[in-house]
């Protein structure tokens, strides 16, 4: 399928920073659990570390999918495709690992991005095999804007509101396996 690169070179960087969506693929072990399959992308927030890394700010949201599979197994798939200009599906395999807000090293791994507003964590992909293949099936689409939804949300919901919402949707996968679950208890409220 398509051609293998020894690595992500300056073309593959060029047109993945030109790209306003990405997919993100992950599964559990074992022959039944659920395959996961998240669309990401806002503006700012994935980056190419080197020519064999990449991440991206992990957002709170509803669920918790990624970061259960690659505490499980690591196993990790990343796909951006050209919805403008010259056909193009590139494809990074890898494994993945995740630095949450609560470890050493996220308030410096999470300062390379420009939009971190609601994030619980930084997905980092160690990148073991780069293909790209025609795109001649990915329709075309005019860029029209982001949707500001998710990180204006996560925002307005503050530190400790953020940390309750994940406590409420994000401790386990769908198929109940553990996920964000490293939000300390609430502090008691005081009589
Ligand atoms: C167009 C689009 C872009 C998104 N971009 C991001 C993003 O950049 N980072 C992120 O954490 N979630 C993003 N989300 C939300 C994710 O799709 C997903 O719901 C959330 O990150 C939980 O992902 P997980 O279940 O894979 O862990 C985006 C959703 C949409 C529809």
């Amino acid at each position: 399928m398509g051609k293998v690169h020894d690595c992500i070179d300056e073309r593959l960087r060029a047109f993945i920073a030109h790209q306003h969506v990405f997919f993100v693929a992950t599964a559990p072990t074992g022959p039944d659990g659920r395959v996961n399959l998240s669309p990401k992308g806002i503006d700012g927030s994935f980056a190419v570390l080197d020519d064999h890394t990449v991440a991206w700010v992990d957002l709170t949201a509803s669920g918790a999918e990624t970061i259960a599979h690659l505490r499980d197994n690591g196993r990790i798939t990343v796909m951006f495709c050209a919805f403008d200009g010259p056909p193009n599906v590139v494809r990074l395999h890898g494994h993945g690992r995740f630095v949450t807000l609560y470890d050493d090293g996220f308030a410096e791994l999470v300062s390379r991005f420009p939009e971190t507003r609601g994030a619980r964590a930084v997905v980092v992909v160690d990148v073991e095999r780069v293909s790209d293949s025609c795109g001649y099936g990915v329709p075309l689409m005019d860029y029209v804007g982001e949707r500001h939804l998710l990180p204006e949300y996560m925002e307005r919901k503050g530190a400790e509101g953020q940390a309750a919402y994940r406590r409420q949707k994000n401790r386990t996968s769908i198929d109940g396996l553990p996920a964000f679950d490293m939000d300390p208890k609430p502090s008691p409220t005081p009589l």
